[in-house]
């Protein structure tokens, strides 16, 4: 099937992205269109989460102004100059992972709008276009598919000292794939692989950062926004660079050192260390108090039977409150 060209949508966006308001008459000039043609590409915006408003005698509206990904900026100021910005996509994981045996190491994807983002075990990432960053990041790791244990917390003390360099306020991580604050998710890293075992593991990263997500009841669990922990929020292209470089540097260093060094790092970001909590193991549901991580990656968790690592890709931690 051939791709849909969203060109004329993408142009409607940059037009709106001031948040002032355009009449449809201007639009359709500026975009050699109809107002008819115009009005059904704001129905598109709409779907694709975009607040689109319209007010009789003014125009077309959003409700502030939009902080687009741009090529050039982000060119700038990427270590790497093997990335993607696709505005429109299916998923950026999915994207790298259908692209694997052409890829160099490091190589990213950006969009600004998921149709079919996802998380863990299958469920769906919330990502309307423009408000927060989707990105993904291909990385061969020669030690092969065990040394992939621990990727997911490197990913994530990365991000969360990104962050906190940039000024964002009380960040922390969750074990083993978020970004949480004030207990509210505020990321979701999502880690997925090919390669046969004995191999080159094949890594894809995801990473989807709440920025400034309007209201929604599509997201079935606390979450925040980092426009809320951080005054000096830069623009996104500073932002994506910023975590691209530094997830970059701590797969590297992973790569040299495995798990040394970042455990403490996760030590100082952990929502969760010596609070009650419990584990969600299918079933199965044990509770006891966060005791941090070990360089294997496991969770520790203290009960009665004292410290027990939990290790596995299918278990769900909660406060237990
Ligand atoms: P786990 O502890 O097992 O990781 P989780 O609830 O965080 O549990 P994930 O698979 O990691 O589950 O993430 C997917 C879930 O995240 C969705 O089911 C939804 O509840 C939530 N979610 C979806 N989109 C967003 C978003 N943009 N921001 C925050 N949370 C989201
Ligand atoms: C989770 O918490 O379950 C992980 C969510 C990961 C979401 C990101 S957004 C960019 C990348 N593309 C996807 O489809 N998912 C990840």
């Amino acid at each position: 099937m051939p791709a849909i060209d969203h060109t004329p949508r993408l142009a409607l966006i940059k037009i709106l992205a001031d948040g002032q308001f355009h009449s449809g008459e201007k639009l359709g000039q500026e975009l050699g269109m109809s107002r008819a043609a115009i009005s059904k590409h704001i129905k598109v915006l709409q779907q694709w989460g975009l607040d689109v408003f319209r007010v009789q005698g003014k125009g077309y509206c959003l409700p502030s102004a939009l902080d687009l990904l741009e090529e050039q900026p982000l060119r700038a100021k990427l270590n790497t100059t093997d990335f993607s910005l696709i505005p429109v996509i299916g998923s950026t994981n999915q994207y790298l992972l259908d692209r694997v045996g052409q890829l160099a190491s490091g190589t990213a994807c950006l969009a600004e709008y998921q149709q079919t983002g996802r998380g863990r075990r299958g469920r769906t990432w919330f990502s309307p276009f423009g408000a927060n960053l989707y990105l993904s990041m291909y990385w061969r790791l020669d030690a092969g598919m065990a040394a992939a244990m621990g990727l997911s917390l490197v990913v994530g003390v990365s991000m969360a000292e990104t962050l906190a360099q940039l000024g964002a306020e009380n960040v922390k991580v969750k074990w083993p794939n978020d970004l949480y604050w004030n207990d509210r998710k505020l990321a979701g890293i999502l880690v997925e692989m090919t390669g046969q075992a004995g191999e080159a593991a094949h890594l894809v990263i995801g990473m989807g950062l709440n920025v400034a997500m309007p209201d929604t009841n599509a997201v079935d669990q606390d979450w925040a926004n980092l426009k809320d922990t951080c005054h000096t929020l830069p623009d996104k292209n500073k932002l994506a660079a910023a975590l691209i470089n530094g997830v970059t540097d701590a797969l590297k260093q992973y790569e040299e050192t495995g798990m040394t060094g970042f455990v403490e790092r996760w030590d100082r970001y952990d929502n969760f260390n010596g609070r009650a909590v419990k584990l969600l193991l299918g079933e199965r549901v044990v509770k006891g108090i966060a005791r941090g991580i070990n360089e294997q990656g496991a969770l520790l968790l203290e009960t009665e039977a004292g410290i027990t690592p939990y290790l596995g890709g299918e278990i769900s931690l909660r406060a237990d409150e």
